[in-house]
């Protein structure tokens, strides 16, 4: 099993420094401070490529929101095979005020996601050095959690229908899909990232006592996946406690694994926690490497602070440090984090979330610079 993106692990395929590699890396900045964090992200994986001498080679693709206003459609229809060359996709964020989320969300990044079959999504998360998280008596050595999230299917299927519009009688149906090749596939990839991280440990999170059919199979197939790594310590926790034990007992979890809609839940929650959405990253990975995976932090095109400058780019950053690793750049990825940490810990560069005055810019600066020495 290869290690697909995973933050921390070691790599199974280990390029050396001074190789020529080249890699085509396709960029979606998409809507709002996707636009913002995207550059500076940019500049870190070059300043990355620069010191371990391998070459990225960037296409930059404006779809989103404008391209929908103009054309109608999110990305062109051909859009997945102009995306299919590419090693990674490098991506922002969706969603504009004035159009429907779900337009936007399912017409390029769930349809990138589906289409590429990019069903882990891992999403780590951990309080940085330097860092005052929300939680008052909790620092870095008591939160370091990667949820790994169901991204094919479940909740977000897409299964369903809406009925009667507009009529009294007015009736929606959503249906969530639970497959048990979906769920191993996903539940066997979370073991195998325990297993490279210290701990070993893996806490799969459902809701079984009230939906008991789907629930249940995940439940099932968690305990037959545990049979084959004892290694690795399991639990199996309900998704309404879970809640309170981020909160309360964050250093009691290492790699969690669930449902497409409760890890999506779980996560804001973890980036929050960490200290701000902003620190949050993603790679939604097709692991068995036939399509482009993709990387993206955790937040959405934050309306509320576009055009201000202000947006904290460590998340896309971060995002971009996964993309390496799945390039196999496990050094150029760790060098990535090192500056992440060196910059958070320092405490002068931070953006507003973060209790700082900087601007998106002068903290990818800050940065470029730290990945550089
Ligand atoms: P959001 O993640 O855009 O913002 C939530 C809150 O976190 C806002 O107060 C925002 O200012 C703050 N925030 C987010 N990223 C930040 C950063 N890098 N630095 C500092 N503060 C940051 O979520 P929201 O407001 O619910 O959604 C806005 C739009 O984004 C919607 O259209 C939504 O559908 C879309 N969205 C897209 C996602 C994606 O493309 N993956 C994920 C989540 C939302
Ligand atoms: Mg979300």
């Amino acid at each position: 099993m290869s290690n697909t993106g995973a933050i921390s692990a070691g790599r199974d395929v280990q390029n050396t420094a001074g190789n020529s590699h080249r890699y085509r890396i396709a960029v979606i900045p998409g809507d709002g401070i996707g636009q913002e964090v995207i550059p500076p992200g940019v500049d870190a994986l070059k300043a990355a490529a620069d010191r371990f001498g391998f070459r990225l080679a960037f296409e930059h693709f404006p779809w989103g929101s404008d391209y929908y206003r103009q054309h109608g459609l999110m990305m062109p229809a051909d859009g997945l095979d102009q995306l299919r060359p590419f090693d990674a996709i490098y991506f922002g964020a969706v969603g504009w005020p004035d159009l429907p989320d779900h337009v936007t969300l399912w017409g390029l990044r769930l349809a990138i996601c589906q289409g590429f079959d990019q069903w882990a999504n891992v999403r780590p998360s951990r309080i940085l050095p330097g860092v005052r998280g929300p939680l008052r008596d909790k620092g870095p050595e008591d939160f370091d959690i990667v949820v790994v999230r169901e991204n094919s299917e479940g909740e977000y299927a897409g299964a369903g229908g809406r009925i009667r519009r507009g009529r009294a009688e007015e009736l929606a149906i959503q249906t969530a899909v639970f497959s048990r090749t979906a769920v191993e596939r996903v539940i066997e990839y979370a073991f195998a990232l325990a297993e490279r991280r210290p701990r070993r440990k893996l806490t799969s999170i459902t809701k079984s006592n009230a939906q008991a059919y789907s629930m249940t199979l995940w439940d099932d197939i968690f305990a037959e996946c545990a049979g084959r790594h004892p290694n690795v310590e399991t639990e199996s926790w309900l998704v309404d406690a879970s809640t309170i034990r981020f909160v309360l007992h964050p250093e009691s979890l290492d790699v969690v694994v669930a449902s497409n809609l409760f890890a999506d839940i779980l996560t804001d929650l973890a980036g929050a926690l960490s200290g701000s959405l902003g620190l949050a990253p993603s790679a939604n990975l097709d692991p068995s490497r036939r399509s482009p995976s993709m990387f993206e932090p955790v937040h959405g095109s934050a309306p509320d602070i576009f055009g201000k400058g202000v947006a904290n780019p460590i998340a896309a950053i971060w995002s971009g440090a996964m993309l390496l690793d799945h390039l196999g750049e496990g050094e150029a990825a760790r060098a990535i984090e090192a500056a992440i940490a060196t910059v958070t810990a320092a405490g002068r560069t931070l953006t507003p979330d973060l209790g700082g005055t900087a601007t998106t810019a002068e903290v990818g600066a800050a940065i470029v610079a730290a990945i550089g020495a």
